[in-house]
């Protein structure tokens, strides 16, 4: 039971709501490690990496109890302990424990974190970041250890914007001893819940939502309850599922003020995008597309995130255009799956070419990450005959229930 089944060409029509979102709640989760108490974190996803996230605090001694999508994180008890070394290996953000460790404990040992497969993803920033807040840092091939006496605030000036390490040196800081200035930092909802629900329990920062965070630490940070904001790529993802399956939908809790450039590009690929007080309504292949180029950037740019739910429905779209992926070296993988479905894609460096004019049909395909997968069930919402998408747990990483979901929007969708 580790695929999807689909059954292509059915119109969508239906409400779905959008799940708490991945990215925000996973660095949350690790900033209660901050704080002594019991922190509560509403609207949590249950997909797998906020399981693994949990298991790692458990791994270190907290106490962790999950009620629906409300989330308690009591850190009383914090020791130094082992972290299992598959949640480690699964998923890129364990990397965010270090920052919060440190400032906790003083002392990390830990592997190098997993996650998807869409590059090299190394982890030199974050080093290089920590090592000028006061952290000796010893690396061998499969782990590193870290320790400092006391964080001291620095300057952090980085040569390019990383959603990962702003978050981490955001973590190491608010304890820090002295101000700590990250320039450019990540602009992402994502930074800006994580620093919202820091300031909550009495962190001190400025400049939220630019790229130039200021932050002051602060003696000790007190227990919050927190709601995480819906999931943009989620809600991204099903608004692509229509554009390609067309109908009309409606996603509930759909937050549209961080959406803005992924609406636009969808609006440009022929989608109709009513803003409602509670979500959007999505009519989907409403006009003949007219975007010819996609490029992908940080926020408030196209998110990288999106680019292959966005090749899904240009695949589907009957119009040639051009993709540029100008964040991560290798996010074309799902290519060749695109390909066995009747798509013609080419990829030339860090561009795909797409011609719209072929017709999906069904196949068997393989997920090889999380939003390649998610775009390849999309995908078979518009291929004639059935599709199977294998690997799903890649999938189940960022999606509560991708199935679930898509029937709820009228698609024709089975676990497999
Ligand atoms: C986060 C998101 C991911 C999203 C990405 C870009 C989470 C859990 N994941 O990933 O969904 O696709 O932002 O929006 O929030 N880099 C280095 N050295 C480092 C760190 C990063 O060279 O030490 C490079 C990466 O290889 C990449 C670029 O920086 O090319 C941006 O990566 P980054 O913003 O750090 O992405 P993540 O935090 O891993």
């Amino acid at each position: 039971m580790d695929a999807v089944r689909i059954y292509g060409g059915k119109c969508l029509q239906g409400q779905t709501t959008i799940q708490g979102s991945k990215n925000a709640s996973l660095p949350i989760l690790a900033a209660t490690l901050l704080i002594n108490g019991t922190c509560e974190i509403e609207n949590c996803p249950d997909i797998s990496d906020v399981y693994h996230m949990l298991r790692l605090l458990k791994s270190l001694g907290c106490a962790v109890k999950r009620e629906g999508t409300l989330v308690r994180v009591n850190t009383e008890k914090l020791s130094e302990c082992d972290m299992p070394s598959d949640s480690v290996g699964v998923m890129r953000s364990s990397i965010m424990l270090l920052g919060a460790l440190l400032a906790r404990t003083g002392n990390v040992c830990m592997e190098y974190p997993g996650g998807c497969v869409i590059g090299s993803r190394p982890i030199n920033l974050h080093i290089q970041a920590l090592r000028k807040m006061g952290v000796t840092i010893e690396e061998n091939e499969t782990e590193f250890c870290a320790e400092t006496v006391r964080l001291k605030g620095a300057v952090v000036s980085l040569p390019f914007v990383s959603v990962g390490v702003t978050e981490n040196v955001i973590l190491a800081a608010v304890l820090a001893e002295g101000e700590t200035v990250i320039r450019p930092a990540a602009r992402e909802p994502e930074i800006q819940a994580l620093c919202e629900f820091l300031q909550c329990a009495g962190a001190q920062i400025e400049g939220i939502g630019t790229d130039c965070l200021v932050i002051r630490g602060v003696e000790g940070l007190h227990p919050v309850r927190y709601r995480v904001p819906a999931d943009r790529i989620v809600a991204g993802t099903y608004l692509c599922a229509c554009m390609c399956a067309g109908g009309q939908i409606f996603l509930r809790d759909a937050p549209v003020s961080h959406m803005e450039s992924i609406l636009s590009y969808a609006i440009e690929m022929g989608a109709s995008v009513v803003r409602e007080k509670d979500g959007i309504l999505v009519i989907g292949r409403e006009r003949q597309p007219v975007c010819h180029v996609l490029k992908t950037g940080c926020y408030p740019e196209f998110p990288t995130d999106m680019q292959s739910p966005f090749m899904a429905v240009m695949a589907a779209s009957g119009q040639s255009a051009r993709i540029v992926e100008t964040v991560f070296e290798n996010r074309f993988r799902i290519v060749p799956a695109l390909c066995k479905m009747g798509a013609e894609i080419t990829v030339h460096g860090n561009t795909a070419f797409v011609d719209g004019s072929s017709k999906l049909h069904g196949a068997i395909v393989q997920a090889e990450e999380l939003r390649g997968g998610a775009a390849l069930v999309i995908a078979a919402l518009a291929a004639e005959g059935t599709s199977i998408v294998t690997n799903r747990h890649y999938i189940d990483r960022g999606y509560e229930d991708i199935v679930l979901s898509l029937r709820e929007l009228g698609a024709d969708a089975e676990l497999a």
